[in-house]
């Protein structure tokens, strides 16, 4: 275990961002609209990879822990209008596209799309599949929270071709539980796996996070446990982010009962090695998966990327977002929608993109966010790698690079790798901002790097 505290180091920061993308969001600025992001999309090429995330910011309880963009509402109706200014927005996306693009991995998440009643969740999906071109194999994931889950849901999923499951459960523990407002049993979780698997959705993941109040190392490891009882293919473990300021419901969580920096990072990397004790291989900084599973091969074979929804095998470099707050990414830059659901409405009932700001994204971000992506998915890179790809620019990042490594007492070290030592990965967000030009700039706060 590392004992190094990040804030005694010169270059290295006690909080980071999750480097889902480089530039990050909070860089985003108004001056990108929905002019830019039509001219973007103009230059999608004909039968370039696609991927969409549909968002669906409504759950029916709010969790106390939960750092998503969502909304608590017992009535259905919100949802029902919602889904309603969505498919206009997927016409207007349909409409800019004029065909061009082939679908390749949809994603829905939240919030809660298991929200939206089945009927409805085919709907949705028909209207993909029917506004835009899909592609013969699509990789069709969808966030699940277990207890919204029924019957109709479960073959409503199987019906629209979901491939992949992804289930919240955080912790098993029940005074956590009790804790973030969160109750949901180890049998209602294991009989959502059992209903998915039969009807064909094999692929499932399941969310863990430390450092959630009154958590331990003991009890995170029962959670662990159970969750293995279970055997998914892949497995999250996050870091809690408190971060109220942003979050205002997070001030119901009792700070006195959450764990301190030390007994965090305890807690991830004893999680880390029961996972791993099974026979998961760890990915990235916070992921695991069975030894055949596509995103193992991926990591294994250097194609593993990580994009706004985390880890991903999915190389498509344009990403569409649909629905408040979505992110999308061009290979012109980066874009996003409104955050206020009333705005998204509002604009996309005139007949608007409602894209609220962005980046258009320069060589250097480019060359910044690939050093950033290799930090976040492989600990390191190829020096020589780097220098072929970005030339002059690259001979610069090394610069940064060695004098990284020069201050960096043991958290990177340097041959012809840049890399970070596995007793050093806690803190690889820190080490990955050491390349992050924008943070100096921005105000932004951002939650604890480990
Ligand atoms: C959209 S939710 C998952 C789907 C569904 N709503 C549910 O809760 O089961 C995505 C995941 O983000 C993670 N998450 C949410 N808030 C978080 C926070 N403050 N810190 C760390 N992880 C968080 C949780 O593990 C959660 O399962
Ligand atoms: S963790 Fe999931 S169910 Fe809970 S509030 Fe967040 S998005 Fe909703």
């Amino acid at each position: 275990m590392s004992s190094l505290s990040v804030s005694s180091l010169p270059v290295f920061s006690d909080t980071a961002p999750r480097y889902t993308s480089y530039p990050t969001a909070p860089h985003f600025h108004a001056g990108i609209g929905a002019e830019a992001v039509e001219g973007w999309m103009g230059a999608v090429q004909a039968e370039e990879p696609l991927s969409l995330y549909i968002h669906v910011p409504f759950c029916d309880k709010l969790c106390w822990f939960c750092a998503c963009h969502t909304r608590h509402t017992l009535r259905y109706k919100p949802v029902a209008d919602y889904l309603e200014t969505l498919l206009k927005e997927i016409a207007l996306v349909s409409a800019r596209l004029e065909g061009r693009g082939k679908v390749r991995a949809v994603h829905f998440g939240g919030g809660s799309p298991t929200m939206l009643k089945p009927s409805d969740m085919k709907r949705l999906a028909d209207a993909l599949r029917a506004a835009l071109p899909f592609g013969e194999a699509v990789d069709f994931s969808v966030e699940i929270d277990p207890s919204d889950m029924d019957a109709g849901r479960l073959d409503a999923l199987a019906a629209i071709g979901t491939t992949r499951a992804s289930l919240g459960v955080q912790d098993f523990d029940p005074a956590v539980q009790k804790a973030i407002n969160r109750e949901q049993s180890f049998e209602l979780t294991r009989g959502v796996v059992v209903g998915l698997r039969e009807r064909g959705i094999a692929a499932v993941n399941l969310d863990l996070v430390y450092g959630l109040p009154h958590q331990t190392v003991a009890s995170l490891g029962e959670t662990v446990a159970r969750c293995l009882e279970i055997a998914p293919d892949r497995m999250a473990l996050f870091g809690y982010a408190h971060v109220p300021w942003f979050k205002k419901h997070q001030t119901m969580i009792d700070e006195a009962a959450l764990p301190g920096q030390a007994e965090r990072l305890e807690q991830s990397l004893a999680a880390a090695a029961l996972i791993a004790e099974a026979g998961y291989v760890p990915i990235g900084i916070d992921h695991f998966a069975g030894p055949g599973d596509s995103l193992a091969v991926a990591q294994a074979e250097g194609r593993l990327r990580r994009n706004f929804q985390g880890y991903t095998e999915d190389g498509c470099e344009t990403l569409i977002g649909f629905g408040p707050s979505s992110i999308s990414r061009y290979r012109e830059g980066h874009a996003q929608n409104l955050t206020a659901t009333g705005e998204y409405t509002r604009a996309v009932e005139h007949g608007a993109l409602p894209v609220a700001r962005g980046l258009a994204v320069s060589v250097e971000d480019r060359a910044r966010g690939w050093v950033i992506e290799r930090l976040m998915c492989e600990f390191g890179f190829s020096i020589p790698e780097l220098l072929m790809r970005e030339g002059g620019l690259g001979a610069t990042l090394v610069a940064e690079a060695q004098r990284l490594a020069g201050a960096g007492q043991g958290l990177v070290r340097m041959g012809d790798r840049f890399e970070i030592p596995a007793a050093a990965r806690a803190h690889t967000r820190s080490v990955a901002a050491g390349f992050d030009t924008y943070l100096a700039r921005g105000t932004a706060r951002h939650s604890a790097a480990v």
